[in-house]
């Protein structure tokens, strides 16, 4: 595609023409950056699935324990007729926990971008759980709608894997206010928040040994070459994973190792030597400062549960009205 049909172009159909439109955008900036939620294409899911059993990737492991434990008193909460909604689902893996304990659902509603995830997914359920509505909406967790025949239903919404920490403090308290909206009048939402902890334990979390999470970061520029015919040396990129005390986070991006052009959207993009594309944030809030981002979108804590090491915590909000 050329500059000029790029701008002429209305942004909204199909997730491709949002990804040309995102990646020329975040490149043209001072500090290169590309959008997380490119990670997940069919590669991506895969990858994102291995660092789950990563020995040094604590959170998929820590959460699940947790709500092994907490998914009975959050199904004793949850009426009969009820709908689960999940937000950015993945494989689905954790909310199995919480279905095996939820009876008389009206429906299970799955959302996420990657449409190879999802399918995954449902096949999986619609053998485990016969007889369950399992809606699978692919899209972005900003503006998927639910099928208006569950208007009615009550919603329990689930947030898992501390993906509300791969956005900035603002837009985390922007999307748990959709949410609200989304779920409607006494709704509850299930989420998982990963919690601050020694340096020590998270950059290994996010560079781990066998490579996976390097290979994750560096497969959006694979994808960009084949669906935007990028011509991104791959090769001369190298993942790093660095601890941002004063926003506590990790960043991930990507390092060039040498001076380099790349070219997508017709547009050309120069790197120095040692400049980086920042290609993610994963929020590591003090328990606090995430409490307040909680009130502030219209929720309040009516239960949460830790681990033992208190690595990692998932929360039951209900909406105040
Ligand atoms: N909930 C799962 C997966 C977490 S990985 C777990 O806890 O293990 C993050 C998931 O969110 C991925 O499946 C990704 O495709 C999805 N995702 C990321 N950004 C999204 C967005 N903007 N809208 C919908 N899904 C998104
Ligand atoms: C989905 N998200 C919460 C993961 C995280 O931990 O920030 C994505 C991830 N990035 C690297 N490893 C895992």
């Amino acid at each position: 595609m050329k500059p000029a049909e790029l701008q002429d172009r209305a942004r909204a159909p199909g997730p491709s023409d949002d990804f040309m439109h995102d990646v020329v955008e975040g490149l043209s900036r001072a500090q290169k950056t590309l959008p997380c939620r490119y990670f997940y294409d069919t590669r991506g899911s895969e990858l994102f699935e291995e660092i789950t059993a990563l020995p040094e990737y604590y959170p998929t492991r820590v959460e699940a324990a947790i709500l092994r434990d907490c998914a009975p008193q959050i199904a004793a909460r949850t009426a009969p007729g009820s709908v689960l909604v999940e937000f950015g689902s993945g494989s689905s893996t954790k909310t199995e926990l919480l279905l095996s304990q939820m009876r008389d659902l009206a429906a299970y509603v799955a959302i996420d971008v990657s449409a190879s995830a999802l399918e995954d997914a449902r096949m999986r359920l619609r053998d485990r759980f016969r007889g369950l509505r399992v809606d699978t909406v692919v899209g972005d967790f900003w503006s998927a709608e639910i099928a208006p025949d569950l208007a009615q239903a009550p919603r329990v919404g689930f947030f898992p894997g501390s993906t509300i920490g791969n956005l900035e403090p603002a837009d985390a308290q922007a999307l748990l206010k959709r949410f609200a909206a989304v779920l409607g009048e006494g709704a509850r939402l299930v989420i998982g928040v990963d919690v601050m902890k020694p340096a020590s334990i998270l950059i290994p979390a996010y560079d781990d040994a066998q490579g996976v999470t390097a290979a994750f970061n560096l497969n959006l520029l694979t994808r960009a070459n084949r669906e935007l015919d990028a011509d991104f040396d791959v090769s001369a990129f190298r993942h790093v994973a660095i601890w941002n005390e004063a926003k506590t986070r990790i960043e991930m991006r990507l390092v060039s190792s040498r001076e380099q052009v790349a070219h997508v959207g017709g547009r050309e993009f120069r790197f120095a030597a040692g400049e980086t594309i920042h290609t993610e944030n994963s929020h590591k809030w003090p328990a606090d400062i995430f409490d307040q981002i909680v009130l502030g979108a219209g929720w309040e804590v009516a239960e949460h549960w830790t681990d033992p090491n208190q690595l990692f915590r998932v929360l039951e909000l209900r909406a105040r009205v």
